[in-house]
């Protein structure tokens, strides 16, 4: 392997303690904590860990973590009830459904109804139109913690070919704006891109947001190349393995993150980074 590894563990750990210090210096000042409330509905599994997770991240930086855990036959009505309570909860910094939905329900509109002051995802079409025209606010967690992951490297970004693979709301729109913002010549390819090869081959940054295992080859990675995974798919096996055959990219790749261990936990930080930014601008 000639690449180096890009440790997301370890960046998102350092970004912790910073927001932990952070929050400590705004108690002693004799202010409240930073409060996140987290609305889960239904009993997906996956979700459900997920957002375990990040409650017991808000709780390791002495965040103050509201619960809204609701049935699965929860209505929209309700919902966005729940929400414009929030909304006017003074002691509320950040508001996050968690994604995905039950089917009956209209995620565009609930998250509409987020006040973008308090939208920590980053999902308000206010704050995706904001980072668009180069002045972000709250930014989507997982795009933001990759450019921390690419600033790590110390690489100049600036006029890099950036190739984004998968173009979801969640990930591949915002990771293009904020490519662009960054300075590379960025290119987005999806499920009716051509030759998806050919754009990979010549990317020296490439980002992959599918979740399908081995979707980009190691073989077609430029040498030199950074690479970032985003994706999380678990084998027959029980592994965690990403959407880039990793091995082969490794040969050839200079920079790669390891799956897992790489993009998922900088996800996590951003949100916490969110959050405090959310207090703070209400200070
Ligand atoms: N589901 C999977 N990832 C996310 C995320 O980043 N935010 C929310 N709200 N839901 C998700």
């Amino acid at each position: 392997m000639t690449a180096q590894l890009i440790d997301g563990k370890a960046i998102a750990a350092s970004v912790r303690q910073d927001i932990a210090n952070a929050v400590s210096n705004h108690r002693a000042a004799g202010r409240r904590a930073p409060s996140l409330a987290v609305i889960l509905v239904g009993n997906d599994p996956a979700s459900e860990v997920y957002v375990a997770h990040k409650r017991t991240d808000c709780e390791q930086v002495g965040f103050t973590s509201i619960a809204h855990d609701l049935p699965a036959n929860t209505s929209q009505q309700d919902l966005t009830a729940l929400i414009d309570q929030l909304n006017a909860d003074d002691s509320v910094d950040g508001i996050l459904l968690q994604l995905p939905l039950p089917a009956h329900l209209n995620a565009s509109l609930l998250l509409e109804r987020i006040n973008p002051d308090k939208d920590v995802d980053g999902f308000h079409p206010y704050n995706l139109g904001r980072l668009a025209q180069r002045m972000p606010v709250l930014r989507p967690c997982t795009p933001k913690g990759i450019i921390t992951l690419l600033h790590s490297t110390g690489v100049d970004l600036h006029g890099l070919d950036a190739v984004v693979v998968g173009a979801s709301n969640i990930v591949g729109r915002p990771m293009a704006l904020e490519l662009l913002l960054a300075g590379c010549t960025t290119t987005v390819t999806h499920r009716f891109t051509k030759n998806l090869e050919d754009h990979v081959r010549r990317a020296d940054l490439v980002v992959v947001a599918v979740g399908i295992p081995n979707l980009v080859k190691g073989e077609w990675i430029k040498p030199g190349a950074i690479v970032i995974d985003v994706g999380i798919n678990r084998t027959a096996e029980g592994k965690l393995i990403g959407d880039v055959g990793f091995a082969a990219a490794a040969e050839r790749a200079a920079w790669i993150t390891p799956v897992p261990g790489g993009v998922g936990p900088m996800t996590r930080a951003g949100l916490l980074e969110n959050t405090l930014q959310a207090y703070e601008n209400t200070l």
